[in-house]
C-alpha cells in the first residue's frame, strides 16, 4: 500500500512543467536542488507544488492530558499552478484549516501508513500564502515521551522532551517532514509556570513566572530538527557562547564534564569554518533519552550516561557539535544518504578529538569503531541484512531506523579516512572546507557528493583515481579490503595484557607490566570487549573482584562488561544488570544487551521479566525496538 502512494507521488512530482515563482537568486538554489534532488520516500511532502518555509507555532503543553495543544501557521511558497499543499502527520487530530485571511480550507486526512503516517492534503491557490493548522496530539504521539516525576533524576517535576528524527516531528506538528525541505521557525510555548521550555532555537536562560517562553529559530532548517524540553532545568555557562542546561541536582557535575566545550567549538571552526548558529548549548536529559545524543540546532539533547565524571565519554560532545556542520548545515538529502550525515560527523568528531586530546586519544576512539563495524558487517550478515552494508541505503518502504546503524558511522568514517590518506590531508581539509561552506543550508546527494569528490578533489588536483575506487565503498556491501587500520600503542599493550590475564589471572601482573592501574575508560573497553566469549564463573568473579566492573560508574564500561554478565550467567551481577536495563533508556545500550539475552531460552524469560518493568521507562524508539526483539 505505502509502495502504491510513493509511486503515486513519483509520478505526480515528476509530471508537468511547474513553475516557481521566485527571485533569481531563489532560482541559483532551484537550479542546485533540482541538480542533487531525490525523492524522499519516507514523506508526502510535494514541494514542488507547495513548500513550507517558515512555521510560527503557538502552543500549550498539557501534562494532564499528555497532549500539545497547538497552532501551527505555516508560511508556504506555492508554485503558478499550486492546488494542494501536502503535509505529513502522525497521530494528530486536526481540528480545523484555514488561510491566512481566517477563511477555512478544505483538507484531507488520509489513511494512516505504517511508519510514515497520514498526508495531509490541503486545498489551496497559487496565491495561498498562509496555512493555519489548529490541532492536538495524540497520547501516542511517538516522538513524545512524558516522564512522571519518579521517571527524572530529581524526582520533583514532571519532564517532556521530544525526538523528531527520522520521521517523528510528523507525530506533534504537520510538517513536510523531509530532510531535503527547510523552514525558519518562531514558536510561543505556554507549560506549567513551575517548568522550563527550550526548543531548538534561541532559548531562555531561566524560568518566568508566567510558563510562557518565546523562541526564534532564524536559520532554515529540517523537520528532523525541530526539538522541544519542558522540565525543572537549570543553566550554567561555560563559555561567552556555549552553556549546560541539567535538572538542578545534575547541572554541576554536568558543567564539570564539558569544561572543554569551548575549546571543541573552537578546534571545529578551525578545521571547516565558522560555526553558523550562534550558540552552542546541551541539555543532559533524564535517563530515559533514548540516544547519546541528538544534534538539535543550538540545543544538543544528551544522555546523562555520558556523564562519566572524567570527561572520557564526551566525544559524544564532539560529534553532535560536528553535526553543526555535517548533518545541520549539510543535510542528507533522503535517509538513503545517512551516512552524508553521520559517517562525516564521525570523521569531525575525531578530528575535533584529536585536535584537543592528541592523536593517540583519537586513534583509539577509531579502533573501537573498526572493531563495532567488523562485528555490526558479522551480526548483519548472519541475520540476512547483508545489503545494508552498504553506504548508500534502500529504505523504500521500510523504517528509516532500519538503515541506522553504524555501517553510516563507521564505514562512512573510514572511507572517508580512506579519502584523507589517500590524496593528503591538507587537500582533504580544503576539500572539506569548501564542501561545507559551499553547501551550507542545503541538501547533499550520494550522487552528489561524488560528482563533488570527483570535480573538487580528484580532477582539481590531477589525481588518477577511478570511480570503482569509490563505488565499491559505498555502493556495495561488507567492508572493502583496503579500509584504514588505525594505529594505537595503547591498545596493544592491552591486547597484551588480555593475553596474560587469560592465562594467569593475576591482576599484580596487568598493574606492573602493563600500567592498567592508569588505564582510560578507552583501554577498559578494549580489554572487556576483548575478553573471550565464554568466561567460567571463577574467571568472572576474579575479573570482577580484580576490577570492579559490576560497579563501575562508567556507562560504556559497564554495558560491556554486561554482555558477559549475560553470556555467561554470572549471577552477581545481576542486579546491577537490572538496574542499568531500568534505568537506562539509551538504545544503543539495551539492544545488545537484550539480544544476548534471546540467545537463550532462559534469557529470553529473564529479559522478558526485566522489560515488563524497564518498558515503561523507554522511549517509543527504543521500546520499539525491544518489542520487536522480544516478540511482545
Ligand atoms: N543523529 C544521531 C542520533 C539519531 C540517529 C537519532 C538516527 C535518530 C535517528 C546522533 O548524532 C548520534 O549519532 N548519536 C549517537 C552518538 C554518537 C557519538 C555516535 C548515539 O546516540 O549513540
Ligand atoms: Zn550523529
Amino acid at each position: 500500500m505505502m509502495k502504491k502512494i510513493i509511486d503515486q507521488l513519483l509520478l505526480v512530482a515528476c509530471s508537468g512543467v511547474i513553475l516557481f515563482n521566485c527571485t533569481s537568486n531563489q532560482e541559483t538554489s532551484k537550479a542546485y536542488d533540482e541538480k542533487m534532488k531525490e525523492e524522499d520516500q519516507h514523506s508526502f511532502a510535494r514541494p514542488d507544488e507547495a513548500v513550507v518555509t517558515h512555521l510560527n507555532w503557538d502552543a500549550k503543553v498539557n501534562f494532564k492530558l499528555k497532549k500539545i495543544q497547538a497552532i501551527a501557521s505555516l508560511t508556504i511558497r506555492t508554485s503558478s499552478e499550486a492546488k494542494q499543499l501536502v503535509l505529513d502527520t502522525k497521530d494528530l487530530a486536526i481540528a480545523s484549516v484555514m488561510n491566512g485571511n481566517n477563511e477555512v480550507l478544505e483538507f484531507d486526512l488520509g489513511e494512516d501508513l505504517p511508519f510514515v503516517g497520514s498526508p495531509l492534503t490541503i486545498s489551496i491557490t497559487p496565491q495561498t500564502k498562509n496555512v493555519v493548522i489548529t490541532y492536538e496530539t495524540s497520547e501516542k504521539a511517538e516522538a513524545l515521551q512524558w516522564l512522571e516525576p519518579s521517571q527524572t533524576t530529581d524526582k520533583a517535576y514532571p519532564f517532556l522532551f521530544t525526538q523528531s528524527q527520522a520521521i517523528l516531528a510528523r507525530s506533534w506538528i504537520p510538517i513536510q517532514d523531509s530532510p531535503g525541505i527547510r523552514f525558519t521557525y518562531n514558536a510561543k510555548v505556554q507549560v506549567p509556570s513551575d517548568l522550563l521550555a527550550l526548543m531548538s532555537a534561541s532559548n531562555p536562560l531561566e524560568k518566568n513566572n508566567t510558563g510562557v517562553y518565546e523562541f526564534a529559530m532564524k536559520q532554515a532548517i529540517p523537520a528532523y530538527l525541530m526539538a522541544l524540553s519542558v522540565g525543572d532545568i537549570q543553566f550554567s555557562t561555560l563559555g561567552d557562547r556555549s552553556g549546560v542546561y541539567a535538572e538542578p541536582s545534575v547541572l554541576a557535575k554536568a558543567s564539570a564534564e564539558f569544561e572543554d566545550l569551548e575549546k571543541m567549538i573552537g578546534a571545529a571552526e578551525y578545521l571547516y569554518g565558522p560555526y553558523r548558529w550562534d550558540r552552542y548549548d546541551i541539555i543532559v536529559l533524564p535517563s530515559s533519552f533514548p540516544f547519546g545524543g541528538m544534534e538539535n540546532p543550538r540545543l544538543t539533547f544528551a544522555t546523562p550516561t555520558i556523564l562519566a565524571g572524567d570527561k572520557s565519554l564526551t566525544s559524544l560532545v564532539a560529534h553532535e557539535l560536528a553535526h553543526s556542520w555535517s548533518g545541520n548545515l549539510v543535510t542528507n538529502a533522503n535517509w538513503n544518504d545517512f551516512w552524508l550525515n553521520e559517517g562525516f560527523t564521525v570523521y569531525f568528531e575525531y578530528r575535533i578529538m584529536e585536535a584537543v586530546y592528541g592523536r593517540d586519544y583519537s586513534e583509539m576512539l577509531a579502533l573501537l569503531s573498526l572493531q563495532d563495524l567488523k562485528a555490526e558487517i558479522v551480526d548483519m550478515k548472519a541475520a540476512g541484512d547483508f545489503k545494508d552494508t552498504s553506504l548508500k541505503l534502500d529504505l523504500a518502504g521500510r523504517n528509516p531506523d532500519d538503515g541506522m546503524t553504524s555501517i553510516a558511522y563507521d564505514k562512512g568514517y573510514f572511507f572517508l579516512r580512506l579519502l584523507e590518506e589517500t590524496v593528503g590531508r591538507d587537500k582533504f581539509d580544503a576539500f572539506l572546507k569548501d564542501y561545507f561552506t559551499s553547501n551550507s543550508f542545503k541538501t547533499m546527494t550520494t550522487k552528489g557528493f561524488i560528482e563533488r569528490l570527483q570535480s573538487q578533489l580528484f580532477d582539481a588536483y590531477q589525481l588518477d583515481i577511478k570511480p570503482e575506487f569509490y563505488e565499491a565503498w559505498i555502493y556495495n556491501p561488507d567492508l572493502p579490503e583496503n579500509c584504514p587500520v588505525p594505529v594505537s600503542d595503547k591498545f596493544e599493550n592491552v591486547d597484551k595484557a588480555l593475553a596474560t590475564w587469560i592465562s594467569n589471572q593475576s591482576k599484580e601482573e596487568l598493574a606492573a607490566s602493563y600500567g592498567s592501574d592508569n588505564w582510560s575508560t578507552h583501554e577498559w573497553l578494549r580489554f572487556v570487549r576483548g575478553l573471550p566469549d565464554s568466561l567460567s564463573k571463577a574467571q568472572m568473579s576474579n575479573l570482577d573482584e580484580a576490577f570492579g566492573f559490576t560497579a563501575t560508574g562508567n556507562s560504556e564500561v559497564f554495558d560491556a562488561w554486561a554482555i558477559h554478565v549475560i553470556a555467561n550467567q554470572y549471577e552477581e551481577g545481576y542486579e546491577q544488570l537490572e538496574s542499568f536495563l531500568v534505568n537506562t533508556g539509551r538504545r544503543k545500550f539495551l539492544m545488545p544487551l537484550y539480544r544476548e539475552f534471546v540467545k537463550t531460552p532462559e534469557g529470553k524469560e529473564m529479559a522478558k521479566a526485566i522489560y515488563e518493568k524497564a518498558r515503561p521507562n523507554y522511549h517509543f524508539v527504543a521500546s520499539s525496538s525491544i518489542d520487536a526483539l522480544l516478540e511482545m
